[in-house]
């Protein structure tokens, strides 16, 4: 084989979709290659620092797996959404699992011989609770605005898109008709396509600073319900929206057009304290979050998939095993589907949460409906409660997982429960072993899949004081 070309058989899926096997000792990431697939691939890059190499197939070896199926999505593979589509929804299931037991097994191997952390390699992962909903399930859609070059194509002129970048480059990718987020989003924001191509309207060249448009953001609640955000770089581009939100306006479902103000260039869509202008109805949208009615904005973070989120909430309320008298603390709290699955079971709940408009959202709601939640609008890592005597704490960071100033308030606190819900296995997993070395024990970890199609994967774990 010579020095491009590698043969490798596939062993398991990384988030990006691509297959891994490893050859030589270095691992290599094939696009389209699914487990237990061979190929012959070339070589598209290497990294510089490590033995991982990324190709392509170039020539299939044997049969395809029995798990392969056709991608329900046209853009599969070019949008860079939904990586895992060509898996059947079983076999997405295991292969979860296996990325939560991969980097717990990691973990515990890096670990000093003997550590407390050594237990990573042995936990008992439960099979991974699959979602009620495979399509149509994500709340929000987000959208970056672009054109697409129909003159190739016999076409006039480029035409105003919505999509996506492509991976690894600044292409969109149109992305409407996808199947993932609640068919009402994908009908608004073919809507809000036709009303900004119609009036002519720039999309935001970020190489250039050049155009209006940046992103769209379309948020849509349980009965239906849609809130809209267009993000612009400047304050000056807001007035310059007016066709937009008013043909926004009239399509049935849309409750609310608000314009974001972001000239930030690190990808972020809404980021908090975006200057935020109201261009129709009303500035928030009534979302229902552990059986409460929570008024949101554009930028709070939900997760995506409703039904799913629920039944992870009240999984994360019994095993804290809340109950009239539990004093609780929850840790980044967002808007509060742990605190107030908590709360309704009965217990006192500290909440801390970095976003203000989430905070107060869950401080409203919470006056509203009686319920015993005190809201921190505070950084988890730096607020301590003294003389607080917490008996759970559940701590739900992003994906980036704790920092050491995270991992010692959460040791501060030395709850006898401790449960961790995290959406990155690898962050997860370094932090359990951060906690294990400070005097826990794992006894139980559930993961749950919120985002069927992806290798994304939430893991509920439990942790006891030794
Ligand atoms: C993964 S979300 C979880 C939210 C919530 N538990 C839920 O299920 O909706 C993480 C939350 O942490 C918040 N956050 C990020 N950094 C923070 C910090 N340093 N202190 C407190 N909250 C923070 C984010 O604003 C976000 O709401």
């Amino acid at each position: 084989m010579d020095s491009g070309k590698v043969e490798v058989t596939a062993f398991s899926l990384d988030p990006q979709g691509a297959g891994v096997g490893v050859v030589d000792g270095r691992e290599y990431h094939i696009a389209d290659l699914l487990p237990g697939e061979r190929a012959v691939a070339t070589l598209d890059h290497q990294s510089p620092h490590r033995a991982v190499a990324w190709g392509s197939v170039l020539r299939r070896v044997g049969l395809p797996s029995p798990h392969r199926v056709t991608p329900s999505c046209p853009a599969f593979g070019r949008c860079g959404g939904c990586t895992w589509q060509h898996l059947d929804y079983p076999a997405q299931l295991d292969t979860k699992r296996l990325r939560v037991l991969d980097a717990f097994a990691a973990a515990a191997q890096a670990a000093p011989a003997g550590s407390a952390a050594a237990q990573l390699a042995n936990i008992d992962l439960a099979p991974v609770v699959p979602s009620p909903r495979r399509w149509g399930y994500r709340n929000k859609g987000k959208y970056v605005a672009g054109l697409r070059d129909t003159a190739k194509s016999g076409g006039a002129s480029p035409r105003f898109v919505l999509g996506a970048y492509q991976p690894r480059s600044h292409v969109v990718v149109e992305t409407l008709g996808c199947q993932v987020v609640e068919p009402v989003i994908d009908e608004v924001a073919t809507w809000a396509a036709g009303a900004a191509g119609a009036a002519g309207l720039a999309p935001y060249v970020e190489r250039t600073g050049a155009g209006l448009l940046r992103y769209l953001v379309v948020r849509a609640n349980h009965d239906g319900d849609v809130l809209v955000g267009a993000v612009v770089p400047a304050r000056q581009d807001v007035a310059k929206l007016e066709p937009l939100a008013s043909a926004l306006a009239r399509h049935p479902a849309v409750r609310s057009v608000l314009a974001l103000v972001n000239a930030r260039r690190d990808g972020s869509i809404a980021p908090a304290g975006a200057q935020v202008v109201t261009l129709s109805g009303d500035d928030k949208l009534v979302e229902r979050v552990a059986g409460q009615e929570v008024r949101v904005g554009v930028g709070e973070f939900l997760q995506v998939n409703r039904e799913q989120a629920e039944a992870m909430y009240a999984a994360v309320a019994e095993l804290a095993a809340a109950r009239p008298g539990t004093r609780a603390v929850d840790l980044y709290s967002g808007v509060g589907g742990i605190a107030m699955a908590l709360a309704g079971a009965g217990a006192q709940v500290d909440a801390v949460e970095l976003n203000g408009e989430a905070a107060a959202a869950l401080a409203e709601v919470s006056r509203a409906a009686g319920l015993p939640i005190t809201v921190h609008h505070a950084d988890a890592q730096e607020l301590r409660l003294p003389g607080h005597h917490a008996d759970v704490v559940v701590v739900n960071p992003p994906r980036r997982g704790l920092s050491r100033s995270g991992q010692r308030a959460v040791l501060d606190l030395a709850p006898r429960r401790l449960l961790y819900v995290s959406c990155g296995p690898e962050t997860l997993a370094q932090d359990l072993s951060a906690l294990c070395q400070g005097g826990y024990r794992v006894d139980r970890a559930l993961p749950f899949d919120l985002m069927p199609g992806t290798g994304q994967v939430e893991t509920v774990v439990s942790l006891e004081r030794q």
